[in-house]
């Protein structure tokens, strides 16, 4: 099995098709065992977890509840204003102590070190991850310290209505931000996420995408002399944020006579954002050591900042900061992203899962699902090793997820009923009324549950159907239950509980790919799309397409440039 397996494997990731000899069966199997990172599944706890998870398998957390009033205090604990319930899950202490030795045996601990002292964890970019640096107030490095004071300058002087040297002149009304991937989504999600605390001279909004749509919405209601655009791109030539500023500089023309008073940017480039036409006293500096996706602690949150204000900006770094102090000191057993890991990989590795759903029960964290999808996804959505081998066990899980009551009145009926297992994080508010966190702990009481057939059977029988109607009715209204959930129960959506919220999740992930031994921190998964984009482009530009496109985008660019030709 293990040589058929590891030929499909070679086979699969080389170009060749060949027919095998004996000679060739053990080169291939040699030459798999060479190029696969086993590293992970040989390990001894491994074994014996996919022993215990065969024990697990069969066995109903009802039952677990029924025989065990403690378990809520066994399998929940609390940060801060932060309660992490995972009692809803397919464990047992047995699980947790097997998994937590896990982690110990894929050297975590030691991962998690060098993450915060700055080891370039981000090996094929040859870079240290240091957003955690970011929020830790007391020790920032003398030029994040200068970047915060301009940041600090800057919203005061719009905040005070200072922004023009000619106090003639209009007052800035609109924040526009143009932006894409993490510098868009983490502007977008905390502003909204916090709109409760907004300036009320202000209104932010957000353009990412390049389909013109979104672009002329935003122009439409904002007044041109009363708009600032904070240009966004750590690399200042994702073509989405150029094309958009670009666009923006042509419509603003018209306008204002001091364009370039209507712009800043945020990058790690400054020499392009100078040669764009932003001055450089308005550009805000960020860093190579600072993902895309982890940036929103960096200027990426100039958008949050001038929203909510400098004091409210420094409590969310400061709740991601406890988050970090907590993540980096306190033993796994009660280390919540640990935990989370950990359980993400007893469904992901040894249940097959391959999904993981966010529902947050909160119109203010309606983007939260959206922002963990790059988070997860683009960190851990990973086959390769950290030493460049295949991994022979899955890795990231499909993120998705919507705001909870709205999930419940279409896709929770595919948990309920369908046939696929798909862990969940329910999201709750203190602060939300009755019926909502009533709503959720239903949701999640019921996949935990379910309802037996026997007492489908026995309600349609109350109800009068005759017994045959109640036998037929009873199958198609049995739920199976025993479905995993996490409850996560923030006492207000504060500043500071936010940063917490989203550190836990970002160390959650950071201690999976540690575990998986991937690289969490790069995405050359999304280069390709970019190169290809600039041949396809051209054949869309240039009246002759290339036949030597693959049937497929040959038919599509022809299909397109005939609707092209008719409009
Ligand atoms: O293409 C993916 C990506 O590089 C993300 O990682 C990043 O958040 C996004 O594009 C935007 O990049 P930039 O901030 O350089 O414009």
């Amino acid at each position: 099995v293990t040589t058929y397996y590891s030929i499909e494997i070679v086979a699969a990731t080389s170009e060749y098709y060949f027919t095998l000899d004996l000679k060739s069966v053990i080169l291939v199997a040699l030459i798999n065992y060479f190029l696969t990172d086993m590293s992970l599944t040989q390990l001894n706890t491994y074994t014996s977890l996919l022993q215990h998870y065969a024990e697990i398998k069969p066995l109903r957390m009802q039952s677990w509840f029924e025989n065990d009033p403690m378990r809520y205090d066994t399998f929940s604990f609390q940060l801060g204003e932060l309660l992490l319930d995972y009692s809803k899950n397919r464990i047992t202490e047995e699980t947790i102590k097997l998994l937590c030795q896990l982690a110990k045996d894929a050297h975590l601990e030691k991962k998690i070190n060098d993450l915060f002292v700055g080891h370039p964890v981000n090996t094929t970019e040859k870079r240290a991850a240091l957003h955690t640096k970011l929020r830790d107030r007391k020790n920032f490095p003398l030029e994040v310290k200068t970047c915060f004071e301009r940041i600090k300058l800057f919203t005061e002087k719009l905040h005070h209505q200072q922004w023009f040297d000619n106090s003639n002149e209009n007052e800035i009304t609109d924040i526009i931000n143009v932006g894409i991937g993490g510098s868009h989504l983490g502007p977008m999600m905390t502003t909204e996420a916090l709109s409760h605390l907004s300036h009320p001279k202000f209104r932010c909004h957000f353009i990412s995408n390049i389909d013109e749509t979104h672009l002329n919405a935003v122009l439409k209601i904002i007044n041109p002399k009363k708009s600032l655009f904070i240009i966004s791109s750590k690399s200042f030539s994702t073509i989405e944020t150029i094309t958009n500023a670009k666009k923006i500089k042509t419509w603003l023309k018209d306008f204002v006579p001091n364009l370039e008073k209507h712009f800043v940017a945020v990058t790690a480039v400054p020499e392009k954002a100078i040669a764009f036409g932003i001055p450089e006293d308005q550009i805000f500096k960020m860093w190579d050591w600072v993902g895309g996706r982890y940036s929103i602690w960096s200027s990426v949150g100039l958008s949050l900042a001038l929203m909510i204000g400098m004091d409210n900006f420094f409590a969310f770094l400061d709740g991601a900061h406890a988050m970090d102090v907590h993540f980096r000191e306190s033993p796994f057993e009660k280390n919540m992203p640990v935990i989370l890991a950990l359980l993400g990989i007893w469904y992901i590795n040894f249940f097959n899962a391959s999904n993981h759903l966010i529902l947050p029960y909160a119109e203010a964290l309606n983007t939260f699902p959206l922002y963990l999808q790059q988070l997860d996804m683009e960190s851990n959505g990973k086959s390769i090793s950290m030493e460049g081998t295949n991994t022979n066990y899955a890795t990231g899980p499909l993120i998705f997820g919507v705001q909870g009551v709205n999930g419940q009145h279409s896709f929770y009926q595919l948990l309920h009923q369908g046939p696929h297992l798909v862990p969940a994080d329910f999201i709750l508010l203190g602060t939300q009324d009755e019926m909502l966190i009533a709503s959720a702990l239903s949701q999640t009481q019921a996949l935990m549950r379910g309802k037996s057939k026997q007492e489908a059977f026995q309600e349609m029988i109350n109800k009068n159907f005759t017994s045959d109607e109640a036998e037929f009715l009873s199958s198609h209204q049995t739920v199976p239950g025993n479905k995993p959930s996490n409850t996560l129960f923030l006492n207000r959506l504060t500043p500071y509980n936010l940063g917490a919220l989203i550190a836990l999740y970002e160390h959650k992930i950071y201690a999976q790919g540690a575990i998986w031994n991937i690289n969490s921190f790069d995405q050359w998964g999304v280069e390709l799309g970019k190169q290809i984009l600039n041949d396809i482009l051209k054949e869309i530009q240039q009246d002759e397409t290339n036949s030597n496109q693959d049937a497929s985008t040959y038919g599509l660019l022809m299909h397109y440039k005939k609707m092209r030709s008719l409009v």
